[in-house]
């Protein structure tokens, strides 16, 4: 049966027709950010899982991997390292390239942020196609970094994946049950 955190976490996330255009049920997770208990046990079910696994990295995706991954990362004793939009981290770069359904975008990463060898979580809000989190794991293994896991809120049915490799993915929304 389903953890009851769970439940409360998936009625406090809004659904939103037809934002930012036309036919997209946007996934509003500022409505669960409102309430404390809710944005807590979702922290708490990724530390519960993570906490103890040897992960010195939580990566998170641009922009609201920025919200979930740095409370996860003090909760675990890792660092946080930010994966952003092109032409935002001012150091060296590192840069991955991934489609999206018109066009293409990237994620990029500071060179020197993670070591080879080290055991690293991605953090985002929301899977749909994938490619997102494909291009983050790209980005940690060719630094040599090993991706534990993909851990995310909300899992979209995946109506037309671009992922062109396997997630290991761990959803707060199919958490338990
Ligand atoms: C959304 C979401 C994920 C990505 C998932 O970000 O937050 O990062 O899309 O989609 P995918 O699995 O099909 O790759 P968005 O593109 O809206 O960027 P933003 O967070 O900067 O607004």
């Amino acid at each position: 049966c389903e953890d009851p955190r769970v439940h409360d976490i998936k009625t406090k996330i809004r659904v939103v027709p037809n934002f930012p255009k036309p036919g997209i049920m946007f996934q509003d997770i500022t409505t669960l950010l409102l309430d404390p208990k809710a944005f807590k046990d979702t922290v708490d079910l990724f530390v519960e899982r993570y906490k103890g696994k040897n992960i010195s990295v939580v990566a998170g995706v641009e922009a609201r991997g920025f919200i979930f991954g740095p409370p996860i990362a003090l909760a675990i004793g890792a660092k946080f390292v930010p994966l952003r939009k092109p032409r935002k981290l001012p150091g060296e770069v590192i840069r991955e390239e991934y489609v999206l359904e018109y066009g293409t975008d990237c994620l990029e990463m500071h060179i020197g942020a993670v070591e080879a060898g080290e055991r690293a979580l991605v953090v985002d809000d929301l899977i749909a196609t994938g490619g997102t989190l494909c291009a983050a794991m790209n980005l940690l293994e060719h630094v040599g970094a090993e991706v534990v896991e993909c851990a995310c809120v909300i899992e979209l049915p995946d109506l037309k994946s671009t992922a062109i490799r396997t997630i290991k993915l761990f959803s707060a929304g199919s958490a338990i049950g």
